[in-house]
């Protein structure tokens, strides 16, 4: 059983190891984690290029690196950080100049050392995303960009990520399990973390684009783009400066 958010009390034993076995599918385009990097190219949207040659992004729980070129190809030297050594070993393939296995809630990092800080697809999977997102905000530096995604804690969220997309059999589909919508994350709560560590994050949702899906699904196409939507109660992402 896995904690509700803000309750470090327990967390799923095996989830780090899930992630470890499923390390040779990252860069999978049909793999169990395909949508992750078609997530990754929205993402790379929102943050700006690099202002200096020295510029330094982390990823919080890069998994195998699917942000990694989209960080090198903005100008930044990319750091991951991740629990689980296989994928961090896959992120070294992909562009990362450092890879270093903490845990995103305490990171080993001084505090304003990074000029971009993003956190994909993390936050829903850890019994405190706040302690992240405080981490986060922490090791940026002011004027930095903060670029967070993640899942709303709402019905929604739990009938489209978790009753659809584990269920439904086509390539792409995550695992079983994957999600465990205990762990959505509340979008004020979110945003009141943020604020009281010095970014002010605006919120918008992304969604798969239908025709993209439908030829993924028929095998005509390798990846699907993401458009931004209104409503951000499903996917969403937030997106701030460090004051
Ligand atoms: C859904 S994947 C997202 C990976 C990557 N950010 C992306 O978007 O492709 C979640 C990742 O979070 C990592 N993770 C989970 N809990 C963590 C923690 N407490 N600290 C660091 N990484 C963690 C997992 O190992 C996994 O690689």
């Amino acid at each position: 059983m896995l904690a509700r958010n803000g309750d470090t009390s327990e967390i799923r034993k095996d989830f780090i190891s899930d992630y470890d076995e499923l390390a040779d599918q990252w860069w999978d385009p049909r793999g169990a984690l395909a949508p992750l990097g078609w997530i990754a190219r929205a993402r790379a949207d929102f943050v700006p290029g690099a202002r200096h040659e020295e510029a330094r992004l982390l990823d919080i729980a890069c998994g195998g690196g699917l942000f990694g070129p989209h960080a090198v190809a903005k100008g930044y030297r990319a750091v991951g950080v991740d629990l689980s050594e296989l994928s961090l070993r896959e992120a070294r393939r992909h562009g990362y100049a450092e890879t270093v296995r903490a845990d995103a809630t305490a990171l080993p990092f001084d505090d304003a050392t990074f000029d971009a800080v993003t956190a994909g697809q993390c936050l829903e999977h850890v019994p405190d995303p706040f302690a992240v997102v405080a981490e986060a905000c922490r090791v940026l530096r002011p004027g930095g960009t903060l670029v967070v995604d993640t899942i709303a804690d709402t019905r929604t969220a739990r009938l489209v990520s978790i009753t659809l997309a584990e269920n439904v059999p086509i390539a792409g589909h995550p695992p079983r399990g994957t999600h465990d919508h205990h762990l959505f994350v509340n979008r004020k709560r979110l945003t009141t973390a943020a604020r009281r560590h010095g970014v002010e994050l605006t919120l918008l949702g992304l969604r798969p684009r239908l025709r993209d899906m439908a030829r993924y699904a028929a095998g005509r196409l390798d990846a699907v783009r993401l458009v931004r939507t209104r409503s951000t109660s499903v996917l969403y992402l937030g997106v701030g400066t460090k004051k």
